[in-house]
């Protein structure tokens, strides 16, 4: 695969965003396999007093008000349980976020991913209390209409619809008065074909009592709805869950290829993607119960993990041996763990999974990587705050003449909403 061109080098006009990571992570010639950095010194990366960083020189980055970056900094988040005891979910996560960059949430399942994504795009329930700073473009500020989009981990569809009238419905509901119908639907359409379900268009969605489409297609028909507006900041909560290896790589790749051509920061929590999935990233944040394990690039995560002794084997996926390395959920007893372990880690076999964790965590803390996070968040943060431009809304008026006739649509195709219409004035009708 050709190495890509970033956001800022192949669009005309394009924000003057830099971004702090490079826009491909080197491949081969037969552009499968990632070649890890060969300029990348372990000794530098763990070294304090070097403060090694990637980031582009002070004052050749510009924030601008048409893209959003985002950067955290000692966020903790926590909840009260059933036996009213407050809980920790996030513990103090350093952060950043970039236009035209993917970055990967990975962890077990009950980490924190979707926390963290929550946290980001402030829509944390309200039994959970959040602290340290979270800047938009290098200010407190709020995500103003349109301007960021979130891809839930449940699809929420209308189940009678069809995909083309549910993306099509999507747009005329999202995108603003100033774009034509045709224009509108023309978006829709492109968007369909982007994620690859021209085959299902006129296909109902489905649901409990008609069978439509499948899940995998449900899930790319959630992240159509909000990929149609081209948000400058997105965030996906499991996007590739219940799709083949095949349909997650285009599926991710298509989503990379929008983020660089948009401008867009993309942030998503991804579970175990595979070797092709995982290289494509630009960033990956690892998490392992509510800690930071590590936060860089995919290919460096293989290169710290082996310098604590966890050598991912030639040939295996690393995002499996990364989870299966710091997933405590299924540990019963120690015996049964080392028996484990000894095939894991080479290096360290009377390791747990807890003093696993315990290693790579504080590792991490003392590492290169994480002092050059740190740097690219004040970086990021003196880059001059900037005001995230509004996205033109369409008007009240034409939302409740679409709302209505979604409804219209709805009420015609759902055979539930007959039978149930039906009895309740049978029902009547018995009464009088
Ligand atoms: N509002 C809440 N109140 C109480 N506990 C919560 C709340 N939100 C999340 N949690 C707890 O925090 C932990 C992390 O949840 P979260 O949904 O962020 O995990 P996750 O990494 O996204 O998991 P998965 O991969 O299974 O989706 C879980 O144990 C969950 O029960
Ligand atoms: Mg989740």
């Amino acid at each position: 695969m050709a190495s890509q061109s970033t956001a800022t080098e192949s669009t005309p006009g394009a924000s003057p965003w830099r971004p702090l990571w490079p826009a491909d992570n080197t491949r081969n010639d037969a552009g499968t396999e990632p070649i890890i950095q060969s300029n990348i010194s372990l000794a530098s990366l763990f070294d304090l007093s070097s403060r090694r960083t990637t980031a582009i020189p002070n004052g050749a980055l510009q924030n601008d008000s048409s893209t959003i970056s985002v950067t955290w900094q000692d966020l903790w988040v926590s909840a009260v349980d059933n036996k009213r005891k407050r809980k920790s979910i996030i513990c103090g996560l350093n952060g950043f976020a970039q236009p035209g960059r993917v970055l990967a949430i990975m962890g077990p399942s009950g980490c924190g991913k979707s926390t963290l994504l929550d946290a980001l795009a402030g829509r944390l329930a309200s039994n959970v209390k959040q602290t340290g700073k979270i800047l938009i473009n290098g200010l407190e500020q709020k995500l103003a209409f349109g301007t960021s989009a979130y891809v839930t981990q449940d699809d929420v569809l209308i189940t009678t619809l069809t995909v083309k009238e549910a993306v099509c419905y999507s747009a005329q509901l999202q995108l603003p008065d100033t774009m034509s119908w045709s224009e509108k639907k023309e978006r829709a359409l492109d968007t369909i074909r982007e994620m690859g379900l021209e085959g299902v268009m006129d296909t109902r969605i489905g649901g409990w009592s008609s069978k439509g489409i499948s899940g995998g297609q449900k899930r790319r028909v959630s992240i159509c709805t909000e990929i149609l507006t081209r948000p400058k900041l997105l965030f996906l909560d499991e996007p590739t869950s219940g799709l083949d290896s095949a349909a997650a790589y285009h599926v991710m790749s298509r989503i990379i290829s929008l983020a660089k051509r948009e401008g867009m920061t993309v942030v998503g929590a991804i579970h175990q993607p595979s070797s092709e999935v995982f290289h494509l990233f630009h960033g990956l944040c690892l998490l392992a119960y509510g800690k930071t394990v590590f936060f860089g690039q995919p290919n460096e995560a293989i290169l710290f993990f082996a310098s604590n002794g966890f050598v991912c084997p030639h040939m295996s996926n690393p995002s499996d041996y990364f989870l299966r390395i710091i997933n405590k959920d299924f540990d019963k007893d120690e015996g049964e763990q080392h028996q484990q372990h000894k095939y894991d880690i080479e290096a360290q076999p009377t390791t747990n999974t807890t003093q696993a964790i315990e290693i790579l965590t504080t590792s991490f803390e003392l590492s290169g990587y994480s002092i050059r996070v740190s740097e690219n968040i004040e970086k990021l943060r003196f880059m001059g705050g900037v005001s995230v431009k509004k996205f033109d809304q369409p008007s009240f008026l034409n939302q409740c003449f679409v709302l209505t006739k979604r409804s219209f649509v709805n009420n015609l195709t759902c055979p539930e909403i007959w039978a149930t219409t039906g009895c309740a004035s049978l029902y009547t009708l018995l009464l009088e």
